[in-house]
């Protein structure tokens, strides 16, 4: 289903396409800014044995114990709002009617009952469903004759987002499928965020990904793999979407993002630098800052790190643009760069060095900053730094597998910069 067949699929389907009207259907006044909040796959995944792990199967006490954690840990109001369902949620046949159930044992109050619950504490809820035979791990999925009905479901419910996965289809049918749920969500009258993992499924990259098109149909996108709880994952995925920031970058913006994946601090593979690394590198490419780890036992240093206003206010800026790489360093240091409203800007450098803090030293004029005096704020130790002229040499000390993240204002009326 990749490469090259998916281009002559795409070939043979673009008459059968342009008869679909070209709705913009997402545009529905949500995730203006990247969607926050909390996804239960890379930690809990597929745990269904409730008897044994209770604490950590798929069930509605999971969620209900999140909704707790993100309603009183000050996580809602620093904007961690969607409390979001992934695979392994429903009974392996639909009811009666032909509808998708919940696993009776898992989720003995029903999805209407969690949703109530989730609102009552002024989240929102998400679901997982898949454009396919079966969904990834094996439950119903969604065939294009299903649609119409478990965006019905979904509405009815009181879902406010649906992450639409795509194991167990061609590409044919998730290029009619896709658009299809898109129309179909917006059809309910229920405003919804649509999170499609259309793009991994064919190749990623244009000409086979439609990044335009994605744009206008889904308010976000998972454009590569799935992450795992380790600094090679978070540094694969990085390094993906700033090796082809060419292709993806202008297709983000208010309502429409690509999506590197779940956050995975607080969980096990990340040192607190490798933390603040993939929290600032996620914010400066705009990337939704969906959580999956446990809430019921984060320790104070990575609440710390995923509670940073300063990174947070960068990641969710209005501006909504992508940030980019602009440098790779001999010395393996990079550069990366946002540029925020106002003429602000953020900039993160990353060491890949694996022997000590290394003291990196360059002018703003360097990174393609104008003339002129910036003001500095060092995001991680939430401090202010000394004014800058964009000539003046300055140094900054990365730490091993780590990095130092600033936002930078300039000061009085100066050229706006890179
Ligand atoms: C449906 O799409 C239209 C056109 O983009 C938009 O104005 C409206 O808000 C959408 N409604 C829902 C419920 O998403
Ligand atoms: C699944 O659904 C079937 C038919 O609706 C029902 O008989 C069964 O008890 C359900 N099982 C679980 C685990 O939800
Ligand atoms: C991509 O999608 C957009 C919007 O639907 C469309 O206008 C454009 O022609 C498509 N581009 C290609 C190369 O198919």
């Amino acid at each position: 289903m990749f490469g090259a067949s998916a281009a002559a699929v795409a070939r043979v389907t673009l008459p059968l396409l342009a008869l679909l009207p070209l709705v913009q259907s997402n545009d529905n006044g949500l995730a203006l800014t990247p969607p926050m909040g909390w996804m239960a796959w890379e930690r809990f995944r597929c745990d269904t044995d409730c008897n044994d792990d209770p604490r950590n199967c798929i069930s509605e006490a999971l969620f209900r114990d999140m909704a707790d954690r993100l309603s009183e840990d000050g996580w809602r109001e620093l904007g961690f709002e969607y409390v979001i369902i992934d695979d392994c949620w429903m009974n392996r046949t639909r009811d009666r009617d032909g509808k998708l159930q919940p696993d009776a044992n898992r989720f003995p109050s029903g999805i209407p009952h969690l949703a109530q619950y989730v609102h009552a504490r002024g989240l929102k809820l998400g679901i997982y469903a898949d454009m396919g035979r079966f969904t990834c791990m094996g439950f119903p999925g969604t065939t294009l004759d299903r649609i119409t009905t478990d965006a019905q479901t979904f509405a009815d419910w009181g879902v406010d987002y649906l992450k639409f996965d795509g194991c167990n289809s061609n590409a044919l049918e998730q290029m009619l499928g896709y658009p299809l749920m898109s129309r179909a969500l917006n059809a309910t009258g229920r405003p919804m965020v649509f999170s499609c993992s259309w793009p991994v499924y064919v190749g990623s990259l244009p000409p086979e990904v439609n990044y335009t098109l994605l744009g206008d149909i889904c308010h976000l996108w998972r454009n590569y793999y799935d992450i795992q709880d380790s600094w090679d994952s978070v540094q694969f995925l990085m390094d993906w979407f700033f090796n082809n920031q060419d292709f993806i970058q202008a297709a983000a913006g208010p309502g429409h993002w690509n999506d590197p994946d779940m956050l995975i601090v607080g969980n096990f593979g990340l040192s607190l630098d490798q933390s603040r690394a993939q929290m600032a590198l996620w914010s400066i490419m705009a990337a939704p800052l969906i959580m999956s780890n446990d809430l019921r036992q984060l320790d104070n240093a990575a609440r710390g790190i995923l509670q940073n206003k300063g990174a947070i206010a960068i990641d969710q800026d209005a501006l909504g643009q992508q940030g980019r790489r602009l440098l790779k360093e001999k010395s393996r240091i990079e550069v990366y760069w946002r540029p925020l409203v106002d003429s602000a800007s953020a900039v993160v450098f990353l060491s890949r060095r694996s022997d000590m803090p290394f003291l990196y030293r360059t002018t703003l004029g360097k990174l393609g900053y104008g003339a002129g005096h910036y003001q500095v704020y060092d995001v991680f130790s939430e401090s202010k730094l000394k004014t800058l002229n964009s000539t003046e040499t300055f140094s900054v000390s990365i730490n091993p597998s780590g990095v130092v993240m600033w936002h930078l204002q300039p000061m009085g009326r100066q050229d706006p910069g890179v």
